[in-house]
Parts: C-alpha cells; sequence; structure tokens
C-alpha cells in the first residue's frame, strides 16, 4: 500500500508528465488531498465556463461529480477525454428526476396550462434532463445565476417549471417578489401538484440536495440564541425557512466571496457542504467559522473523489487507456447545449 505521501508525490509526476495535455477542475466540494492538484476551482458554472475554454487538454480529469463532467464533455471539443475517477460519483438531487417522469410532468402540466410555460433546470441534473429542457425552449441555471435567468425565462413565458431541486427554485422565485401561493410542488411520484394553485408561475420539481437539507431551522435558532452576532450565510439549496431565517444565501462563490471581504474578527456560522467549510476556516484563521450544522454535512459523493482514485486515473492514463470516461450521447449532448448555451449568453 502507497502511503499518502507516495500518492501526492505521484501525481505532480504525473501532472507533469502530461502538462498541457491534461487538465483538473475541482468544485469547491471536494476534498483538500484532491483540491491541490485541481488547475482549476470554482462552483458549477465556472468549471463549465473553464472546460469551455480549454481547447488545448485532450484530458480532463473531472474533481466533481457525474452532472459536472456530463456538461464539461457537452462543452469539450471532439478530441477531448472527460473522465471522472469514481464513477459512483454521483449527486442524489440530479437522480431525482429522469427522463421519463419529465416527460409525463411535461405532456400533464401542457394540457393544463397550454403554451404559456417553460422548463428551467439547475445544472444539478443530468445531460438527459438538460436536453428535455433544451429541445422546449428553456435553460440551464446555476446558483450564481439563477435570480438572472429566471428573470429570463419570465420574459419568454408566464411560468416556469423549475427542476430538480424545489429549493433553489422557491427561493430565487421568492426574492424576485413571488409569493409562496403562487408556487406549487410538482410530485413526480404520484403525478400531480401537491397544492391547489389556480394560476401557479412556479412549478416546482419535489427534488432536494441531501447535504444541505441538514440545516434546519431549529439550528438557525439555537444559534440566534446562543450567539447573536454570528452571521448565517448558506447555499440557496438549504430550505426557504432557513434561507428566510439567514442573513446572507447564495452560491459557493458567493459564500468565498462574503468571508473573504469580511474584516479580521468576523463571525460566521456557514450552511453549506463540509470541505468548503473546513477549508475555509483553515483559509481565515483570524475569522471564526463554524457550520451552521455542528455535526458538519459532508455530501459523500462528491467524496468519493479521492486521491486513490486519482491516481488510479492517471495510472490509467499513463499506460494509454482512458478510465472511466464520460460521452453523452451525440443527440442528447446536441439538446442540452442549446438550454447551456442560453445561459451563458444571458449570464
Ligand atoms: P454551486 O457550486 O453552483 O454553488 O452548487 C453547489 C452544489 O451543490 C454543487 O453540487
Ligand atoms: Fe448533489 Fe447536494 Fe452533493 Fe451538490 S452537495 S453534488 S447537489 S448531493
Amino acid at each position: 500500500e502507497a502511503t499518502d505521501k507516495e500518492l501526492i508525490e505521484k501525481v505532480w509526476k504525473l501532472k507533469k508528465y502530461f502538462g498541457k495535455d491534461l487538465f483538473i477542475p475541482g468544485h469547491h466540494y471536494q476534498r483538500d488531498d484532491v483540491i491541490q492538484f485541481a488547475d482549476a476551482t470554482g462552483d458549477s458554472l465556472q468549471l463549465a465556463q473553464v472546460s469551455a475554454a480549454n481547447t488545448e487538454a485532450s484530458y480532463i480529469i473531472f474533481c466533481g461529480v457525474h452532472f459536472m463532467a456530463e456538461t464539461a464533455d457537452i462543452l469539450a471539443n471532439e478530441n477531448q477525454r472527460v473522465i471522472l475517477p469514481d464513477l459512483r460519483a454521483g449527486c442524489s438531487m440530479a437522480d431525482m428526476a429522469n427522463r421519463a417522469q419529465t416527460e409525463k410532468a411535461w405532456e400533464k402540466l401542457t394540457s393544463i396550462y397550454g403554451d404559456t410555460i417553460i422548463p428551467i433546470t439547475y445544472v444539478n441534473s443530468s445531460a438527459e434532463i438538460k436536453a428535455f429542457v433544451g429541445r422546449h425552449g428553456g435553460a440551464t441555471v446555476t446558483s450564481s445565476n439563477a435570480e438572472k435567468m429566471l428573470h429570463w425565462a419570465f420574459s419568454q413565458k408566464k411560468r416556469i417549471l423549475f427542476l430538480p431541486d424545489q429549493h433553489l427554485g422557491r427561493n430565487t422565485a421568492y426574492d424576485m417578489g413571488i409569493s409562496l401561493n403562487e408556487m406549487v410542488v410538482w410530485n413526480p411520484h404520484k403525478e400531480e401538484m401537491e397544492e391547489d394553485v389556480l394560476d401557479p408561475k412556479m412549478i416546482l420539481w419535489k427534488g432536494h440536495c441531501s447535504v444541505h437539507e441538514n440545516f434546519r431551522i431549529d439550528h438557525v435558532w439555537s444559534l440566534r440564541e446562543k450567539d447573536p452576532e454570528r452571521k448565517i450565510l448558506v447555499h440557496p439549496e438549504c430550505s426557504w425557512e432557513v434561507t428566510q431565517a439567514a442573513d446572507l444565501a447564495g452560491s459557493t462563490r458567493f459564500i468565498i466571496e462574503q468571508v473573504r471581504q469580511a474584516p479580521k474578527g468576523a463571525k460566521w456560522a456557514i450552511g453549506t457542504e463540509m470541505n468548503l467549510v473546513k477549508r475555509l476556516i483553515k483559509q481565515f484563521p483570524d475569522q471564526s467559522i463554524v457550520s451552521l450544522n455542528p455535526e458538519m454535512c459532508p455530501c459523500l459523493t462528491m467524496n468519493r473523489i479521492d486521491l486513490p482514485h486519482l491516481v488510479w486515473a492517471l495510472d490509467e492514463l499513463y499506460e494509454g487507456r482512458i478510465p472511466n470516461q464520460i460521452r453523452v450521447d451525440h443527440q442528447v449532448a446536441q439538446e442540452a447545449k442549446l438550454a447551456i448555451d442560453r445561459m451563458l449568453v444571458n449570464d
């Protein structure tokens, strides 16, 4: 068994060997022992953009989850190969909407609302869902541009089907002045709406992030009681109650910016994935940073990309094999790209 030190040395060596032919993007939720090798770090939008801009590398080893690697493959040129070091690095939220469910929902919703509805999907979704959205004139959004993109969507149609994260959809629409009683939840298992709303503006897919649901309103209350000066900063994948009760809410990029700009001695309770919170604690030792949920909330699938898997992927490449290539079907990729491009031009 190689030690971590040996594995780390090996990655540096192989990175040097491949040079510009290899590009490693790393999401902010990745482990420290992986993120140290990233050529670019970012939130999901930034990573989609840097992958699109990089035309030099033949190999992209994506340190993130499956839907991100799919997006990278969709944006890559035909000579590039996208590799996910562990195929089990999925996303439970992305798995909450599949093609058959979405087609069924669309059939029912368009039979009720006719041509007044546009589908929008969070990038945390499979390529097939992005393709569905692209096919029907919609766009993708990320947590950094959701509000801008919802404004665009409402300039196209009267109402939105928002996939797959009900919380990002609800939180963003609410911030734009849409009231909760103009929103309705679509339950894909029951194939029906969960409330009776006559003329909804937002139809929210019943999906959520299993990491961010662990930040609860009782965490906010107990923190307010114990430490009222501490600012609560959360990701909009948290529930509406938590997001409303927090001081600030925004994407991973926004969270990092807030901490970066804060003065010495600032006190934060952060509601997002554990690796990012831990990294902020380390990088800003003169601020006081804790997790909003004291138990810390890791994303288990993000964590599947670890040092041994990264070394394995590099070894395979070195041996001339292409391991765990993520390849999106051509037709699906073309339609998904329509949805992604509508986001990139409007962002
Ligand atoms: P962002 O990186 O867009 O903030 O998304 C967070 C997330 O859950 C990624 O899986
Ligand atoms: Fe998916 Fe949530 Fe993990 Fe992001 S943090 S990859 S949305 S499960």
